[in-house]
């Protein structure tokens, strides 16, 4: 492929970064100096993507009992929206403004920072609302149970590493189901708005189901205790669109 150089200017975030420093001048230079960095990322050569806002595939209060209205109206309308607006600043200028996100999370460890924290943050969301639906939908299909089967032992014990996965991440993050390149599935866990598509995530793959814990995520209903936040997603899970999703990672 082709090799093309973008030069990103970061001063906005290395300012942003000195900004409240205590350490003030001496940060000052060393933001400075990373002002400019020059990466290589293959130029993209794909079908020009046109990055939309999507509309909730459901009302704010579709989700109830086990996601309540108000939360669901400031993660969607404050937080989600939020990712997207900061993404699509971040991306103008680098040439990389009508890319697939899964490209640029392909390319994710040589791209700034903003892109990283607000192309996740605005993919993740998206993938969350579509894999849940009120009260559920279908059921695993036979083929993603033999493939859950096979990777887990059992649908039980998916569940299980996936609420470890989901409980057991540090801080904000997310858990996921993901399809690896061997088309074998995995559970993992991502600090921030990292997700498995992105070069730097520890496992690798595409992921078919999301789910997000961070704590704007359920502490209006939950506060502190998100194992039970966990234990109701299984309640909402739209298994056609995981179904589905899992038929194109494989395809
Ligand atoms: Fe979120």
């Amino acid at each position: 492929m082709k090799l093309k150089h973008f030069v990103f200017t970061t001063l906005a975030l290395t300012a942003l970064t000195a900004c409240g420093s205590p350490s003030g001048q001496q940060n000052n230079n060393q933001a400075e100096a990373a002002q400019t960095e020059t990466s290589t990322v293959p130029e993209y050569s794909g079908i020009a993507v046109e990055h939309t806002f999507a509309a909730l595939p459901y009302a704010y209060d579709a989700l109830e009992p086990y996601i309540d209205a108000q939360t669901m109206e400031l993660h969607y309308s404050r937080h989600h929206q939020g990712y997207y607006n900061n993404f699509m600043k971040a991306v103008e200028g680098t040439g990389l403004e009508n890319a697939s996100l899964e490209f640029i999370f392909e390319h994710m460890s040589k791209l700034p920072t903003a892109l990283r924290n607000n192309g996740g943050g605005y993919y993740n969301h998206s993938l969350f609302w579509s894999v849940l639906a009120p009260g559920g939908q279908g059921a695993p299909s036979p083929e993603l149970s033999s493939a859950i089967e096979e990777a887990f032992g059992s649908m039980e014990a998916f569940q299980e590493q996936f609420n470890k996965a989901a409980t057991g991440q540090f801080g904000s993050g997310w858990a996921w189901l993901l399809v690896k390149t061997d088309d074998s599935l995995a559970v993992s866990g991502t600090p921030n708005q990292d997700n498995p598509l992105m070069d730097v995530a520890e496992v690798r793959g595409t992921p078919i189901l999301a789910l997000d814990v961070w704590e704007h995520a359920y502490y209006l209903k939950y506060q502190n205790m998100r194992g039970e936040y966990v234990s109701s997603f299984w309640n909402l899970i739209n298994w056609e669109e995981v179904n589905h999703r899992y038929l194109m990672a494989i395809n």
